[in-house]
């Protein structure tokens, strides 16, 4: 990996060194430089290829809990949180818990990432619903009728010591926490492609407020662009 910004540029940049200062609340996510956060297949796989990978792994192993949307767990594609060993001893413990967060509770408890996650997963709903959960599954109720992000985010650290949080989207959960103000930092990734094609969704979902960016850092590795951008709220 190559730092292009802060200068000076340098090379063989370990991305885990590039991360390390993880602020509280990271939105890490891989976009084609025509924005789209899927590749054809309504996945992401194919957007950031290996060194994409390596980041989001580093992203993962720097933070106390990854915050996912519904819609990306039902695409079916998201397993439990798993740590390579190297990552796991410079963590010096298991992977951070994922974090689901619903409002419908449309979920499939069956899957992997219910059933065999070495940390189990958490789900956020709100107080209403989180008795529909099921009893294997850890379930933090927030708001009384909706899911209040604020206050869910304050149970994830208060209560759960989870201080460093991820969330890895999809589009419209990454927006519903801008637009509560809770994102310190972006972390975005741009693969070099171009996808055209209505169908595919956008970085973001909605958000109805310019929130300016300031960029923190800026790397390059096998073409994709690693830029951290600090939030100004
Ligand atoms: N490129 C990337 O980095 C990246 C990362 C992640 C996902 N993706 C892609 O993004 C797509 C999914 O994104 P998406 O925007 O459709 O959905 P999403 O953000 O993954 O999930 C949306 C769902 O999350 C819950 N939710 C969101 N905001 C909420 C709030 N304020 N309060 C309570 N619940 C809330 C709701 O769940 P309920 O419907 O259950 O109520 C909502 O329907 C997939 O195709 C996935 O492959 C790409």
């Amino acid at each position: 990996m190559h730092r292009l910004l802060p200068e000076p540029p340098a090379d063989g940049i370990d991305p885990y060194d590039a991360y390390a200062d993880a602020p509280g609340m990271r939105l890490g996510m891989v976009m084609s430089v025509d924005g789209s956060v899927t590749d054809a297949e309504g996945w992401t796989d194919k957007l950031g290829g290996d060194a994409d990978f390596r980041v989001f792994r580093t992203l993962r192993a720097l933070s106390d809990a990854i915050l996912v949307g519904a819609r990306t767990v039902r695409t079916g594609r998201l397993g439990p949180a798993r740590l390579r060993a190297d990552l796991r001893a410079r963590r010096g413990g298991p992977p951070a818990p994922i974090v689901v967060v619903s409002r419908s509770l449309d979920l499939d408890w069956t899957l992997p990432l219910f059933t065999e996650a070495e940390t189990p997963t958490i789900v956020v709903t709100s107080r209403n619903a989180r008795n529909e959960v099921p009893g294997h599954v850890q379930a933090i109720g927030a708001g009384r009728d909706d899911v209040d992000l604020p206050a869910a985010i304050r149970t994830l650290r208060e209560d759960l010591g989870h201080e460093r949080l991820l969330c890895e989207g999809g589009p419209a959960l990454a927006t519903a926490l801008i637009r509560a103000s809770l994102v310190d930092e972006l972390c975005l990734s741009i693969a070099p492609a171009l996808l055209g094609g209505a169908r595919h969704t956008r970085l973001l979902d909605g958000l109805d407020a310019e929130v300016p960016l300031d960029p923190a850092a800026l790397y390059l590795d096998e073409g994709v662009l690693f830029i951290r951008y600090r939030l100004r709220v």
